[in-house]
């Protein structure tokens, strides 16, 4: 049997592992023979392969990135996308695709192996944590370690000039990387997606901070926004997927605290630092995992599913649930964690 390989959206750290295992089990164990797909959706669409086989992912482990390159093509918005992948599979003999991705991705293959019986596996990848079907996706604890990471230093250069700093991590939807790195690393004021925040609630607790004598990090996740009142028209923007957003969120507060309270503030943008460099022991331990059962469920003949994990166990769930709702982080949750503000 031949199996396709694919990686799709935006990289994370541990997509080398999960291929690495796919291409391990499959091999050793099953005798089966692997096509990588360049690029994404683009692979299949283009014909455009690359070889996979087992010294192909030789080393591979650690490293950062994916060996087969990613884009966010979607076939469903290409002309022809869908007869083209079904002649262009037919072609190569690939008789089972696994697809590495995040919503969008996943998404496709929800529809081409629900509508179109072209069948796939699905293994969920995303920094973001966002996807409601597995209790975590990989990658989500690298960047969590390097924002972590970047707070605590932070603090430090924050405590010497006596300034606000605002910290603006990944999240567009959802603000777990701001969560859990704004605890990890005691920032003074998280702001999520999910909730929209008061300017004046963060420059009360920016100010209630300086008087403990402490300087004040403030974590912003990029999609968090402002209530109505405080942002003005011209600093909307509309972001790929048609969403109104404030862009450069953390440059605009650190002016608003600034203007509000008097304190010089400064703002760090961490970007795609959140997403490269090489994944953390958790993040390959749980990659790997999703590699090997994802190539059981080839073997199984179990298409139109979606490995996940819940609790300690891997579980197959159906790709169509998997990608029908964003994981988004419980108001009780940040309520918890509110506890530090200030
Ligand atoms: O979905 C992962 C993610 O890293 C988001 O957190 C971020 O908003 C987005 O991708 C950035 O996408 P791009 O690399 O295409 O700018």
């Amino acid at each position: 049997m031949r199996v396709g390989v694919l990686t799709g959206g935006g990289d994370c750290p541990g997509l080398n592992a999960v291929i690495r295992a796919i291409v391990r089990k499959g091999v050793q164990e099953y005798g089966y023979d692997f096509t990588g797909f360049r690029d994404g959706w683009r692979g299949p669409l283009d014909n455009d392969t690359v070889r996979l086989d087992i010294p192909a992912v030789r080393g591979i482990l650690p490293r950062g990135g994916t060996i087969l390159g990613s884009s966010r093509t979607n076939p469903l918005k290409e002309r022809d996308g869908i007869r083209r992948i079904q002649e262009n599979l037919a072609e190569l003999e690939v008789e089972a695709l696994i697809v590495i991705g995040g919503e969008d991705t996943l998404g496709v293959a929800a529809r081409l192996s629900g509508e179109y019986a072209v069948p796939c596996v699905g293994v969920p990848k995303t920094i973001d944590n966002d996807l409601s079907a597995t209790d975590y996706t990989f990658g989500f604890d690298t960047a969590v370690g390097i924002a972590t990471e970047a707070i605590d230093r932070l603090h430090t250069t924050a405590e010497s000039h006596m300034r606000v700093l605002v910290c603006e991590v990944m999240g567009r939807h959802a603000g777990w990387i701001a969560l859990h790195s704004g605890l990890a690393g005691g920032a003074n004021v998280i702001l999520i997606p999910e909730q929209r925040f008061d300017v004046e609630q963060v420059c009360a607790w920016v100010t209630s901070r300086f008087r403990a004598s402490y300087a004040p990090i403030v974590v912003v996740a990029e999609g968090a926004m402002p209530k109505d009142g405080d942002m003005v028209l011209k600093d909307q923007t509309l972001d790929s997927f048609g969403h109104v957003r404030l862009s450069g969120v953390g440059e605009w507060l650190a002016k608003e605290i600034e203007k509000r309270t008097g304190n010089e503030a400064r703002t760090t943008v961490l970007g795609h630092v959140q997403r490269g460099g090489t994944p953390s022991a958790f993040d390959r331990w749980l990659a790997t995992r999703f590699g090997l059962h994802a190539i059981d469920c080839v073997r199984d003949g179990d298409f139109g599913t979606m490995v996940a994990l819940r609790g300690t166990d891997i579980v197959r769930v159906p790709l169509a649930d998997a990608t029908a709702r964003l994981k988004t982080v419980d108001p009780k949750l940040y309520e918890e964690v509110g506890v530090f503000f200030g």
